[in-house]
Parts: C-alpha cells; sequence; structure tokens
C-alpha cells in the first residue's frame, strides 16, 4: 500500500530549531491517526547552492531534491521562524523555485515561531497568501509559538498543544477521505 508522502519544510537557519520541532509535533499528531511516510527538511538542508541561485537550472543537486520533494508531496507541514516580522529569506527563496502548478490542491499546514507573541499572525499575514498564490488546500487552523512555549527544545505550551492537535486533525481529515478513495489529496478536488 502506497502511504501518503507528507514533507515537512522548516525555514530555519539554525539548528536545532523550534520550528522544525512545531512541524514535527503536527506530523506526530498525523500519525496518531494515519499511516504516512514523513520526511522533514530544512533549508539548510537544501545547502549552500540554494542561496546563489537565480533560476531552477542553476540549483545544486541537493537544492534541486528539496523543490521535488515539495512538488511530489501529498501533503505539506510548513514552517518558519520569524525573521523582520515575515518568513526567512531562504524559506521564500526555495519556494521561488516550486512549479506554480504544482501544489494546486495540495493540503497545507502552516506553522512559525518567534520570540514573543507580537508576530503572531505572520501565519496569516504572511503564509497563508503565498500558499493562496499556489492555490494550494491550507487548512483552517495556523499554528504559532513563541520562544517561552518551548523547554530543553521541547514544546510544552498547552494551547499551542492544542493547535497542534486541531490542524493535525483537519490535515488527517483530507489524507483519510482522498486516500480511503485511493486519490491522491491533490487529485480529490478535481475528481469531486
Ligand atoms: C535575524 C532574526 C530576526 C528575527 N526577527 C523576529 C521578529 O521579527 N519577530 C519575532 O517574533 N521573532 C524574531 N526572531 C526570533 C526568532 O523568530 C525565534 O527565536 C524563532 O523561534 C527561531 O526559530 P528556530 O529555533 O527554528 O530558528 C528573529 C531572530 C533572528 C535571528
Amino acid at each position: 500500500m502506497t502511504l501518503p508522502r507528507i514533507v515537512g519544510i522548516s525555514g530555519n537557519l539554525r539548528r536545532p530549531s523550534r520550528t522544525r520541532t512545531l512541524i514535527e509535533a503536527v506530523a506526530m499528531k498525523v500519525a496518531r491517526t494515519q499511516k504516512i511516510a514523513f520526511s522533514i527538511y530544512d533549508v539548510l538542508d537544501a545547502g549552500s547552492g540554494l542561496g546563489i541561485a537565480l533560476r531552477r537550472d542553476e540549483l545544486t543537486a541537493e537544492a534541486e531534491y528539496l523543490v521535488q520533494a515539495i512538488e511530489r508531496a501529498d501533503a505539506l507541514i510548513v514552517g518558519t521562524p520569524v525573521y523582520k516580522g515575515s518568513y526567512t529569506g531562504l524559506f521564500k527563496h526555495l519556494f521561488d523555485f516550486v512549479d506554480p502548478k504544482a501544489l494546486e490542491n495540495t493540503p497545507v499546514v502552516l506553522t512559525a515561531t518567534g520570540g514573543g507573541l507580537r508576530h503572531a499572525l505572520v501565519v496569516e499575514h504572511q503564509l497563508r497568501p503565498l500558499f493562496g498564490f499556489f492555490s494550494a488546500l491550507v487548512v483552517p487552523t495556523t499554528v504559532y509559538a513563541s520562544d517561552l512555549d518551548f523547554t530543553d527544545g521541547k514544546l510544552v505550551n498547552e494551547e499551542v498543544a492544542v493547535r497542534v492537535e486541531g490542524a493535525a486533525q483537519q490535515l488527517a481529515g483530507i489524507i483519510q477521505t482522498s486516500f480511503a478513495r485511493n486519490l491522491s489529496p491533490t487529485l480529490l478536488a478535481t475528481a469531486g
């Protein structure tokens, strides 16, 4: 049986990363209700070849691998640290190489982390429009966590955990419906 391929993409430029932990938390919750094949990458996995490429044919093999992982995913869980009120530059640069049609109807969970609560709506004001551009199927619940919500690298805030659960349930629901009908989620919307 082919498992749904869920790909986590994190815009963190440092490791260890709270953003990556948050994405993994969502994926773990999805995995409790649905068998999935989960892979996670951050922009560091793309190597230094990502930042210097201006065209897709200039990407190094490792950066191209990430772009293809995004394009071939059945669903995405994306996240970024807030840098200057927005996603990190390399997070956006990575998605700038993605084929504009590749994510049509792809289910997506949006997450972000920041130093405090001031930029909590970055998920709505920055990430949601980006995935609106791609006509992706963004689930209603987004997840934002601040640095204070982590202790020793672990997510400890109960309210954030509730949102993680909500977003994961919404994603799992879409995946279950589409895979139960033996369709990839991206085909479900067109199949009706
Ligand atoms: C260059 C830089 C800019 C930042 N700008 C913001 C910001 O505008 N708002 C905010 O809430 N946090 C800001 N932060 C804090 C990070 O978003 C926060 O520490 C985040 O949890 C880091 O995620 P990571 O552990 O995945 O790298 C900034 C951090 C750096 C290094």
